[in-house]
């Protein structure tokens, strides 16, 4: 049974329940990932969108993920691994391999060097972020959800806030992209490296959202709810 998406439903709760969702939101530069707790109908008046066609949209997405997985049944330990799997692997392969396709892109294309310098700041972030969370906080993490102590957590919620940050941070890189490739929309006559980095760029835009989504909307929210106070 799919869930009917109300106005009132935040944007974190959406998203787990239509994963799809996420994909119209981002388009129009809804953060479903930071601003999980927002409600649909606050981020519609905030983009002066009509809500109505946002609920229409979303409504008649299915509720189905992409590879099939509900992650509102897994245990937080079998989140934490899912997002290493599926999102922290890809990017350390992802990563190196459309630098060399930006610098190419640069090559053909001079006028797109802000693209090029924004997408090495993000590189280096995101690489430094995702190994901060499998060496250190993830680890930190599994053992408070294996025997949670008031030490644990408040050794924990310094490190939670700092990733959340870098996560917003993120998420502001994608819609300077946005902005300066007219929503990774080629003009006609652009050579094929440019529609290619374009997509590639939005490929990376909508895994990185879903991946934010899955730790502060579900992973962080989660183990904050119940084990904090
Ligand atoms: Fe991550
Ligand atoms: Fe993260």
């Amino acid at each position: 049974m799919v869930k009917t998406i109300t106005e009132k439903m935040t944007l974190g709760d959406i998203v787990t329940e239509i994963p799809k969702a996420g994909d119209i939101l981002r388009k129009q530069r809804i953060d479903f990932a930071n601003d999980g707790n927002r409600t649909l109908k606050e981020a519609a008046l905030n983009h002066q969108l009509p809500l109505e066609n946002l609920l229409y949209e979303i409504n008649a997405e299915g509720s189905a993920n992409q590879d099939g997985i509900d992650i509102k049944y897994m245990d937080e330990a079998g989140i934490i691994k899912y997002i290493q799997r599926k999102y922290h692997e890809d990017l350390k392969d992802e990563l190196p391999v459309l630098e060399s396709y930006v610098e190419k892109m640069v090559k053909e294309d001079a006028s797109l060097e802000a693209v090029e310098d924004i997408f090495l700041n993000l590189k280096e972030a995101l690489l430094d972020h995702t190994r901060d969370e499998d060496d250190n906080v993830f680890p930190m993490l599994e053992s408070f959800i294996e025997a949670p102590s008031a030490d644990k957590w408040e050794a924990l919620k310094p490190h939670m806030t700092e990733l959340e940050d870098e996560h917003r941070n993120a998420a502001e890189a994608f819609w300077r992209f946005r902005d300066l490739t007219n929503d990774y929309t080629a003009k006609e006559g652009d050579p094929g490296i440019i529609r290619f980095v374009y997509q590639r760029l939005e490929n990376l835009e909508k895994a990185t959202l879903d991946h934010v989504h899955l730790e502060n909307n579900i992973l962080f929210k989660r183990v904050r709810e119940t084990h904090y106070q």
